[in-house]
């Protein structure tokens, strides 16, 4: 069956990758911030009701860690409550969601990767919202699938690897943080896995069925971890050898010259952020392995392949 997908976020960093995908499975009706509003949950209601769609992505999430601190409402209405509603419409008409979320839901007191069995303790707003939302979408009955991802970046929209390659062509030092431990992981990649399972599930003649056998909460991140230190001398070793013809990175330097020489590393606490985050938010992906036999590659060469310009040809 060819399932009529109802996506959101599709201008997000994950969102703008599963929407050049998606097309592939099915019929994909992708409604952008204005015409489907997730903070008025009447809109919500009415889309779902309108596109009576098969299947629900939600790719759209409130993403602002720091500005979220001070947002509370905002960003629990949309991390929180707007996947609740989404669940709670996909079970009315029998859809499933595919629905993303974070290892922030973690304190980072473990020293080796989480399993999703792990206790969650979120230790910022962002965080708890995205906990709250992930705990709707599992008690509404629903069949789902929540992937909990990490560090997530493009070659576009808001993220760390664009910000430093800016901040490289300012500075000459740049001050990074060393001890926070995660897998930085490619948009493309997210997008790429997603559309994998789900290609696997509808392939199936009663991928009903097949939805309710796998639904679940997974880990979905690049393997292998990183700091944000070492994830950014690994960007500026690859910037070192960018073709200048690669758009993104035309556009992220505004095609000036690298000047960033000295990379310092910094306590967490020396950086000085008001916001908490996990010192260690790895997360171990052998359930989505198991399951779907799939292992995202690792964050040094997700990194690559954006400096290759293949985010077109991911392959699992
Ligand atoms: N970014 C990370 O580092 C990170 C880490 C772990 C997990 N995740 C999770 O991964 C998923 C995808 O994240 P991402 O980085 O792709 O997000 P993103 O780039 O910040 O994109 C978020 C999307 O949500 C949309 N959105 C925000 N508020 C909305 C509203 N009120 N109504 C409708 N749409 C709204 C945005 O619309 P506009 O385009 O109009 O702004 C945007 O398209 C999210 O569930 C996120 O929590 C992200």
């Amino acid at each position: 069956m060819k399932p009529r997908i109802l996506l959101t976020g599709k201008n997000g960093q994950v969102g703008f990758e599963l929407h050049r995908l998606l097309p592939a499975l099915g019929q994909v009706v992708a409604p952008d911030r204005h015409a489907l509003d997730l903070l008025a949950a009447n809109s919500i209601r009415r889309t779902v009701r309108d596109v009576r769609p098969h299947l629900i992505v939600n790719a759209a999430a409130y993403t602002a860690v720091d500005a979220a601190e001070t947002d509370q409402v905002n960003a629990h209405a949309i991390n929180a409550e707007a996947p609740a509603i989404l669940a709670e419409e996909a079970k009315k008409i029998g859809a499933a969601l595919v629905h993303y979320s974070t290892d922030y839901v973690f304190d980072g007191s473990k020293k080796t990767p989480y399993e999703e069995t792990d206790p969650t303790n979120p230790i910022n707003v962002y965080g708890k919202t995205k906990f709250a939302g992930e705990e709707a979408v599992r008690n509404s009955g629903a069949c789902h699938l929540i992937f909990r991802t990490a560090w997530v970046y493009a070659t576009r929209g808001r993220n760390f690897l664009l910000t430093i390659l800016r901040l490289a062509t300012e500075r000459e030092e740049l001050k990074i943080v060393c001890d926070q431990i995660g897998a930085p992981t490619c948009a493309a990649d997210i997008a790429a896995a997603t559309a994998k399972i789900l290609t696997n599930i509808y392939g199936r003649n009663d991928d009903a069925y097949a939805f309710s056998k796998v639904s679940g909460t997974y880990h979905m991140t690049a393997a292998g971890e990183t700091t944000w230190y070492d994830f950014t001398k690994a960007i500026l070793e690859e910037a070192a050898h960018a073709s200048k013809d690669l758009s993104w990175f035309a556009a992220a330097t505004h095609g000036r010259p690298l000047l960033a020489r000295r990379i310092v590393p910094i306590t967490a606490s020396e950086y000085g952020s008001r916001t908490l985050r996990p010192a260690y938010s790895v997360l171990s992906n052998s359930r989505l392995t198991q399951t779907f036999g799939i292992t995202l590659p690792d964050w040094r060469t997700q990194l690559q392949q954006c400096f290759a310009e293949r985010s077109f040809e991911r392959v699992l």
